[in-house]
This record gives structure tokens, C-alpha cells and sequence, in this order.
């Protein structure tokens, strides 16, 4: 949902910010804009469209200044055009905003009644006028910003420059994350301001993570970090150990396609620190908060999360309830936060996010906190704003994932929830150590069997033109393939453009059936388990009605093979890891299907990664 890059230091903030805004670009893509001092004037420059457009367009420029601001956009108000894109100026101000301001229409009818002249349709540009009033009062940038912080309401990150002070940059937030990173050599010579640390990544592994209502100011060689009531505050600083490979293709046509292959590395990172491999059990240690007293006190875990860690979570329900008879909600974090939930006493409230800032994901969480339930985050980034609000943390350990849909985060995510599920029931002290050592063992596997299932990415490539013809793709499963299921439809739509649903197979003949003809593809993952034989009636019935059938199932069933058009063969798994090996083929699917339609894989249109708006 936007991303955003100041820069004021000793380097050339053109090739700064243009870098930066490269690796933000998964957060939005429909226009993007710098403005920089030179000769002491702001030069801003904006285009609409990819980060392309506007790199060609700044090519030739020079700018002489050490300070300046970028913006990728994501659209929310104000159509996609360069009128719309940021940085926005009004006078000498000018300032990029990540979010939404919610009061805007009050704040532009008290700005028209002034006389303002309003040049775009955005809420963004509003507070640069709100800025820029203050600022011609009293000459001070800190202040100004202090002093409109309390009339806007929404979600916000925004960092503002002014013409007249060219070694100053102000920067604030109110929901979507931002991030000061601090020199490396600590000569405070340079200081960033950016919407993910990849954007800085390769300048510094210092950071300083502003929370909300938090204002941060630079000035010259300095920095100083403000609460809203204008108090002083001692920020910590973190250091990263990520390395700057991990942000790149690596030889890869796509970044998609590289954190495909990455999956076997990633799953074992994620269960590494979890689990000994000497004595094929889990270990249950402190993660924020002692795993064994909060999981051995707990009634009832509710998951929150959004899109595909949603379903994520939904498989954590199988396994949470299956192995530890605990009973789990599942609930979408946009529907949670908004249905007044009742959250009974000794719930674990456990939200899944691959970049820790989903807003209504971060919005569920805070409210569970307020209803007391006890915190688990399991989170792809360290530090984000949801696993800084929750006491115990997981992480997904996958590496900075770029493409905007989530595959390396989501297997990683499922390999810790059966670490979870394990922790629980042993917590409880009803995990028997044969069946730990077994669940273990077969954990252990997993990274293997996915390089077997990656050796599908070239069946998928040649079958791409192929599976093209059909109009719509129904995707079926039943138990923890259910979601499964709903996760390969989700990436075909997101990738494909395609018209795609997932169905609990038993659900088929409730509705969906009457959609089949030759002109469906019914895509089904049936691995060999009790429900196999119900699978597979619920497929004769599509098949006697026209519909052509993907399958996937364990090594060779013939019987699923005969009545398919296309049938892969996964390894033998158990039940709890069979989703992390199947949702790969699907996965593949949906990226080769997309590549061959032409279409962006690593940035879909009207999609963003991280989504910091509700
Ligand atoms: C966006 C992304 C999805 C992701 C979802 C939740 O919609 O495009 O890939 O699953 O947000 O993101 P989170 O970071 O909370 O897992």
C-alpha cells in the first residue's frame, strides 16, 4: 500500500531513493514521483505507471541538494494518474503519504472555505496545505507537523520536506509501518526514512522502528523522536542481519519463481530454531512468553488473519483441534475487528501475517489484547507492528518475500503451525513421545519432498498453454486440502485474472456443480487419506457433467489418474504436512498460467503486498 523513501545525506539522493522505491515497488505500482532540492528549489517529477516510467523520466535530471522524498502508489483516493501521484506540493512543502486520512472532506471544505486551490483528488495533498498554513506562521518544520498531527484521523505515514530547510526532513505515522535507518558507520552522515527496511537495505543494517502517533525529525547530522505530545523520546535501535541477496532475482525470471524454489530452505528455517533434531521432538522454550504455562492455561485459540495466511490459519485449525483437542476459531481479522467477538478468558488469540502491518490483521489483534486474551504472532518480519503488539512471537524465517502473492511465506507458516499443534498437545502433556517422534520425522521430510514437487515446474510450463482454454477452474478438497484448495483458486486469481472458486468437495453438489461443462476445469487435491473415497465420487459426479479433471494425489492411484486429464503424484506424507507438499503444484500452476498469459506475475494489477489500509 505505498511505499516510501526520504533521504537526506551525503549521497546522491536521486540513485537513493529511485534504489529504494525498486524494492518497494511490491507495495504499490499505479504511479510514483521524487521530489529533491536543487538549487535550493524542489524539483518534483512524477509519472503514472510502473517505477519504469518514472526512471526514464528522471534519467537526465540532476539534482545538486542532499535531501529528498519518493513515493510508489497504490491507489485509494484519486484515480491512478500522474495529477494523483506524490510526492504532493503546496508551496514549499511537499510530503508523501502511505494510508488514508479518514476526516478528508471535513479537512477540504474548511481548506476550499480559505481558498485553497486543491490540484489533486487525493487526501494526501490536503495535508500539505494543513502544513503549509502552519508552517507560514511559525517558520518551523517540527512544529508545524506537531501542530496538525491531531487534525487528521485515519492511517498514516507521511514524511514532508520543506523548499527553505534543504538539511531537514519530518516524518510521522499512524498505522502503516516506517522505518529511520541510521548510517552505518554511525557518523550520522545519512538517514532514511522507509516503508520496509529492504528499501535501505543495502546502505545499513541500523533501524530505528517508529511507532504510532510517534514524530521523528532530522535535522543536519541529528535526529530526535517526538511522541505526539511533543515529549522527547529514547527510540532503540535494531540491527538486521539480513543480507542484501536475499532482496534480489538471483537469476530468476521472477522474484515469484525464486521464492518458489526457495521453499525447501525456507520451510527448514522455519522449523529449525523449534525443533531437535537429535532427539526428534519440539522444544518448547521461551518465545516471548514460557510456551509451556501459556499453552498448557489455554480454553481455546482463535486464529485472525487475512487472505492467504487466512488460510493458513484455517489449516491450523485441523491441526490444533485434530492433535490437541483444543477448540479453534478461524475469523478473516476485517470480520473480527468489526463483530464485537467474545473472547472467553484463557484464549490465545494467534494472528498470522507475513509482513506483520496487515491493517485489519494489526486492528483484530489490538482488540483481542484489549479483551485480555494472551498474543502469539507468527510473522515473516522481526519487529513489524503486529509481532511488536503480541508477548509471544513466531517467525516464519522465509526470507523478504517480494512477489505480491504469498507462496514461501505461506509453507513456512504451515510447517510452524504443526510445530505449534505439537507444542500444544505436548504442553498438556498429551503428545505421546512415539507419535512427537513420528510427527517430527515427518516434518523433517517436507523439504525434500517439495524439491520433488518443484520437478513439476516444467510439466506446468509446457501444460500452461493447454489449461488457457478454460473459462473457469473449480478447486476442491476436503479436510486440511479444503484450504488448500481455496489458497490454489486464490493464486490463480490473483496471478491469472482467471475465474477460479474453491469448494470443500462435499460442498460441490450445493450450488457449483451447475457450473460445470467442458468448458471447466475441476482441480482437486486428493491425497491418500480416509476421505480419498469420497473425493473421489464427488469427482465422477463433475466428470459425468463435462468437467476435466486436474488431480493430485499420493504416488500412483490409478483410480484418481484414470479419470483425470492431468493427474500429479505427490510423495507419502501424514495428513498434517500433505498441504505443504500439495499447494505447491498449485502454486506453479497459477505462476505458469499467468506467464503465459502475459501477465505481470511478481506485481498483479489493483494488488498490493502489504495492505496497511483497511
Ligand atoms: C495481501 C497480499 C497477500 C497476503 C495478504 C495478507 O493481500 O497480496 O499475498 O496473503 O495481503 O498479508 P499478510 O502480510 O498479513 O500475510
Amino acid at each position: 500500500m505505498c511505499g516510501i523513501v526520504g533521504y537526506l545525506g551525503i549521497q546522491n539522493p536521486k540513485t537513493i531513493i529511485i534504489d529504494g522505491l525498486k524494492k518497494l515497488e511490491y507495495r504499490g505500482y499505479d504511479s510514483a514521483g521524487v521530489a529533491i532540492i536543487h538549487d535550493g528549489k524542489t524539483k518534483r517529477i512524477r509519472a503514472q505507471g510502473k517505477l519504469k516510467a518514472l526512471e526514464d523520466k528522471v534519467q537526465n535530471e540532476e539534482f545538486n541538494g542532499h535531501v529528498g522524498i519518493g513515493h510508489t502508489r497504490w491507489a485509494t483516493h484519486g484515480a491512478p494518474n500522474e495529477r494523483n501521484a506524490h510526492p504532493h506540493q503546496v508551496g514549499e512543502i511537499s510530503l508523501v503519504h502511505n494510508g488514508i486520512i479518514e476526516n478528508y472532506l471535513e479537512i477540504k471544505e474548511e481548506l476550499l472555505a480559505q481558498g485553497a486551490i486543491i490540484t489533486s483528488d487525493t487526501d494526501s495533498e490536503l495535508v500539505a496545505h494543513l502544513i503549509w498554513n502552519e508552517i507560514q506562521k511559525n517558520q518551523n518544520l517540527l512544529q508545524s507537523v506537531q501542530n496538525i498531527l491531531k487534525r487528521i484521523v485515519g492511517a498514516f505515514s507521511i514524511v514532508v520536506l520543506w523548499e527553505k530547510s534543504p538539511n531537514e526532513l519530518v516524518a510521522f505515522k499512524d498505522g502503516p509501518p516506517l522505518i529511520v535507518g541510521l548510517s552505518k558507520d554511525k557518523s550520522n552522515d545519512e538517514f532514511f526514512i522507509v516503508s520496509d527496511v529492504q528499501a535501505a537495505l543495502v546502505h545499513t543494517n541500523r533501524f530505528v522502528y517508529l511507532n504510532d502517533r510517534e514524530v521523528v525529525h532530522i535535522k543536519d547530522h541529528s535526529i530526535s523522536y517526538y511522541n505526539a505530545d511533543g515529549e522527547k523520546l529514547n527510540k532503540p535501535e535494531s540491527i538486521l542481519d539480513w543480507s542484501t541477496d536475499m532482496v534480489e532475482k538471483m537469476g530468476f525470471e521472477h522474484y515469484m519463481l525464486k521464492e518458489l524454489y526457495e521453499q525447501p530452505r525456507s520451510v527448514a528455517n522455519a522449523m529449525a530454531p523449534y525443533i531437535d533434531t537429535d532427539t526428534h521432538t519440539v522444544k518448547l522454550t521461551d518465545i516471548g512468553f514460557d510456551a509451556e504455562t501459556v499453552f498448557k492455561k489455554i480454553d481455546r485459540v482463535i486464529f485472525v488473519a487475512c487472505g492467504t495466511s487466512f488460510y493458513a490459519a484455517m489449516i491450523g485449525k485441523y491441526l490444533i483441534e485434530q492433535i490437541c483437542r483444543v477448540p479453534v476459531d478461524t475469523d478473516v481479522a476485517s470480520e473480527f475487528r468489526y463483530r464485537r467477538p467474545v473472547i472467553p478468558k484463557n484464549s490465545l488469540v494467534i494472528s498470522i501475517s507475513q509482513s506483520g502491518e496487515t491493517a485489519d490483521t494489526l486492528a483484530a489483534v489490538r482488540l483481542a489484547k484489549e479483551h485480555g486474551a494472551e498474543l502469539l504472532s507468527i510473522t515473516n518480519v522481526a519487529h513489524s507492528s503486529i509481532d511488536r503488539e503480541a508477548a509471544g512471537h513466531m517467525y516464519m524465517n522465509s526470507g523478504v518475500e517480494i512477489g505480491v502473492a504469498s507462496t514461501k511465506a505461506f509453507t513456512s507458516t504451515l510447517a510452524i503451525l504443526n510445530i505449534l499443534a505439537l507444542q500444544i498437545s505436548k504442553a498438556r502433556g498429551a503428545l505421546a513421545p512415539v507419535s512427537e517422534k513420528q510427527y517430527v520425522q515427518n516434518l523433517l521430510a517436507v523439504p525434500g519432498q517439495i524439491e520433488v514437487v518443484l520437478a513439476y515446474d516444467k510439466y506446468f510450463s509446457e501444460a500452461a498453454e493447454q489449461l488457457k482454454k478454460y473459462k473457469g477452474f473449480l478447486y476442491l478438497g476436503r479436510g486440511v486440502s479444503y484450504p488448500i484448495a481455496l489458497e490454489g483458486a486464490l493464486k490463480l486469481k490473483e496471478l491469472a485474472y482467471m475465474h477460479a472458486e474453491g469448494y470443500a468437495a462435499g460442498e460441490m453438489k450445493h450450488g457449483p456443480l451447475a457450473l460445470i461443462d467442458d468448458n471447466m476445469a475441476i482441480v482437486v487435491v486428493a491425497p491418500t487419506d480416509e476421505l480419498l473415497d469420497k473425493t473421489i465420487s464427488n469427482l465422477q459426479e463433475a466428470k459425468a457433467r463435462g468437467g476435466k479433471i486436474i488431480s493430485i494425489g499420493t504416488g500412483e492411484n490409478k483410480s484418481l489418474k484414470s479419470m483425470s486429464e492431468y493427474y500429479l503424484s505427490l510423495p507419502h506424507s501424514l495428513w498434517t504436512t500433505n498441504p505443504i507438499i500439495s499447494v505447491v503444484p498449485l502454486q506453479l500452476m497459477a505462476y505458469h498460467l499467468a506467464h503465459s498469459l502475459g501477465y505481470d506475475v511478481d506485481q498483479p494489477r489493483n494488488l498490493a503486498k502489504s495492505v496497511t489500509v483497511e
